[in-house]
């Protein structure tokens, strides 16, 4: 009897039909609210299509996006910014994606790269203890798999932010070699003055007014000083800086260019 029910249950198991991953909003394929990365304020569909938009206008105004661009997202996360390139920039060069969560790359491609096949998602088996704790630790330099001069824009938005010093060089170094001539990079940041050069959580930053933070790497803060270290000994400059802009965050703007 039991053999019975255990087969008839595994029968149905093998058959059903696989659970949705994706809900849908005024014609944008999204991922579960409950899977979205940043603050509770992304958990909401119109504020996330919004906020991808942003940074689509945001990427046209301060780093010459345009059909023709080639765009690297360094931790692109659930996809935010390729839902707004898909729908706003189609026929862009290229896309691709990379980030350190392998659920999150398979999620992109099962949803992204499965209609805009100009959009592409690679895992990067990187060690960061936040997202992934047991990856490839950056003691030995390696080399991220583009050639040189491969994009014309750079992105990262709340990856800094949760990163040390010594990977941030080491990216920083990588999208020196991938970023094509008079190019753009932009990224958000926790930058401030008047503080210690680098601290993981420091207390009482932002905790009145976002919660405490929360387990390793939630905010890594660099002084302005110290960011303008890291970018100038880079190999690039500063082409425009804005402080605290993001609102739910409280993240700063680097738009940094080859000197
Ligand atoms: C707060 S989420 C931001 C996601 C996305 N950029 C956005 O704006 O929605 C940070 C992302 O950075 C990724 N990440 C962390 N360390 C990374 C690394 N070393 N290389 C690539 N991605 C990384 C995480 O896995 C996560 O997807």
């Amino acid at each position: 009897m039991i053999t019975i029910t255990r087969k008839i249950k595994n029968k149905f198991l093998n058959n059903a039909a696989p659970q949705k991953d994706y809900t849908q909003w005024n014609g944008y394929r999204l991922p579960m609210p409950e899977n979205r990365y940043c603050t509770p304020e992304f958990k909401d569909d119109n504020y996330f299509v919004n906020s991808s938009k942003k940074e689509v206008d945001r990427l046209v105004e301060y780093a010459n996006l345009k059909e023709g661009s080639r765009v690297l997202d360094i931790g692109s996360g659930q996809g935010r910014l390729a839902i707004g390139l898909a729908h706003f920039f189609p026929k862009l060069d290229s896309y691709f994606g990379l980030d350190v969560d392998r659920h999150s790359v398979d999620w992109c491609k099962r949803n992204i790269s499965s209609v805009q096949e100009n959009f592409n998602f690679l895992h990067l088996d990187i060690e960061n203890e936040r997202y992934n704790p047991n990856g490839y630790k950056l003691d030995t330099p390696v080399q991220l798999p583009f050639k040189d001069n491969s994009f014309d824009i750079i992105f990262l938005y709340s990856v800094f932010t949760h990163m040390r010093s010594k990977d941030v060089k080491f990216y920083l170094s990588e999208i020196k070699r991938m970023l094509a001539k008079d190019s753009y990079v932009l990224f958000t940041a926790y930058s401030e003055e008047n503080c210690e050069n680098e601290s993981e959580n420091p207390k009482g930053y932002l905790e009145d007014e976002y919660g405490q933070s929360l387990g390793a790497l939630h905010r890594i803060r660099f002084s302005q000083s110290y960011w303008t270290e890291m970018i100038d000994d880079a190999g690039f400059r500063i082409d425009n800086f804005f402080h605290q802009c993001e609102k739910v965050t409280k993240q700063s703007i680097y738009i940094i260019k080859h000197k």
